[in-house]
């Protein structure tokens, strides 16, 4: 797949460039995203740094969150621009400074690169408009008053039929972005018969989109490994109590469609498909290793403890951190108020041994609440058997990618890191994506 490349737009002096980039980054509850965080805004440099130096003028266009098309202070891109603003000021040395501007309708933030009195505008975050995620014409023609050209540099929002993703894309001439182009190459190794087997790790929020990505995912994967929130569901369904733990709304049909799947109906010993025996897996050999092979494995033990942030956590400790076997024959898990927050360590020696004897790695979700230090093993451990495995991984998601950022594990050339979570997967399946459809260069055989 060739796509139109930023490097190929003509005559770029001058010319009003639309950016489009994914900016749904975490902001610390002081207001300011730190270096771990901030993978997706340094993942832009490239594009933004080649469009400055060929003095185009660049207005960026990006989204944080879901503020359902209505304006959310919470939600606001002031934040993800002050840290442009450090980026940017650091490779071009140079100060830099924030103004609140408009731009037609909308509501923007100029960044001014002092020393070269380069401005680059920034749209107030584009979900804020009810056009955006309907992927209205009349918000694209809006978006298209302010530029020559369009170049998508989001990636990870790719998968969305959005207005600045996909019917811009029909106001003006798209091209795609330096880190985009690195996606789709990188991923694209991975797309035509992968190595088997293929391990797909799957953690963390958003379990609507993942569970559907899951289930188109079965037929090419050899092991699904299951962890924090997004296993809670499955517990749950399966009849477990799982406390206070997090639990995502309205995916029970399809949690059940995966527990009942026939491809992947195994029964252990405990009755349930998709529940592994802590005692059998314990010290998993490659013989049980092989044994579990086309089954979706929830962790056999979980780390239970209490809900809370750093700080909150360090000064009222109510409920120790304490770990749990998870077996059929004891229905609960986790009793109220205790919450699932990582994986235990019969998990961790199960995962690592599925990870050493798989060839194709993808994955995407942490394993608990890493960002407190009390429950970041699971994922920490992950994350370094990602790093020495010997086959082909591919890792993405927001949260997946600051957590190996923050843990400073050296990974090998053998495995890239992307900025796309449900992108990643749904490229994998099919990467005609509504984001990535147009920017293909139409060959002239
Ligand atoms: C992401 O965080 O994966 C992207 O920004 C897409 O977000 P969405 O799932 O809210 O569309």
């Amino acid at each position: 797949m060739e796509l139109k490349s930023v490097k190929e737009i003509p005559k770029l002096k001058n010319k009003r460039v639309l950016l489009r980039l994914d900016l749904d980054v975490s902001v610390g509850s002081d207001g300011f995203i730190d270096d771990c965080e901030d993978a997706r805004i340094k993942s832009a440099l490239p594009s933004i740094e080649f469009l400055i130096k060929k003095n185009a003028r660049i207005t960026i266009v990006g989204h944080m969150g879901r503020p359902g098309g209505r304006v959310n202070g919470s939600l606001v891109l002031l934040p993800v621009v002050k840290r442009m603003a450090t980026l940017l000021g650091e490779s071009m040395n140079s100060k830099t400074s924030i103004e609140k501007t408009r731009l037609n309708d909308f509501d923007a933030y100029s960044l001014i690169i002092e020393s070269s009195r380069m401005k680059i505008d920034v749209l107030e975050n584009i979900r804020f408009f009810p056009g955006e995620t309907r992927n209205h014409a009349n918000l694209a023609s809006k978006l298209a008053t302010l530029a020559d050209v369009y170049v998508n540099d989001a990636f990870a929002v790719s998968h969305r039929a959005h207005a600045s993703i996909n019917a811009i894309t029909k106001k003006l001439p798209p091209y795609a972005g330096i880190q985009l182009i690195k996606e789709v190459k990188n991923l694209g190794k991975v797309l035509k018969r992968p190595p088997r087997p293929l391990t797909l790790i799957m953690g963390g929020v958003k379990a609507e989109t993942k569970l559907k990505l899951i289930e188109k995912f079965l037929p090419r994967s050899d092991y699904v490994l299951l962890g924090s929130a997004l296993a809670n569901n499955f517990y749950s369904e399966l009849g477990f109590e799982i406390g206070n733990s997090r639990l995502s709304l309205g995916v029970g049909s399809i949690v059940k469609r995966l527990i009942s799947n026939p491809a992947y109906t195994i029964l252990g010993d405990v009755g349930k498909n998709i529940l592994i025996n802590p005692d059998e897996v314990a010290n998993p050999d490659i013989k049980t290793i092989k044994s579990l092979r086309k089954r979706i494995i929830l962790p056999p033990d979980v780390v239970l403890g209490e809900m809370h942030d750093n700080k909150r956590l360090e000064n009222n400790i109510r409920l120790p951190r304490r770990t749990v076997l998870v077996r059929a024959d004891n229905p609960e898990i986790s009793p109220h108020p205790y919450s699932i927050l990582d994986i235990g360590s019969v998990t961790v020696s199960l995962y690592k041994e599925i990870i050493k004897h798989s060839k194709t790695i993808i994955w995407n979700g942490p394993m608990g609440m890493f960002e407190n230090e009390q429950y970041d093993y699971g994922t920490y451990q992950i994350a370094k058997s990602v790093a020495e495995s010997k086959g082909r991984a591919i890792i993405g998601g927001g949260d997946t990618v600051t957590a190996v950022e923050s843990d400073r594990i050296d990974f090998s050339r053998n495995t890239f890191i992307s900025t796309g979570g449900g992108a990643m997967l749904e490229f994998l399946i099919n990467p005609n994506l509504p984001g990535i459809s147009p920017l293909i260069k139409k060959t002239t055989a």
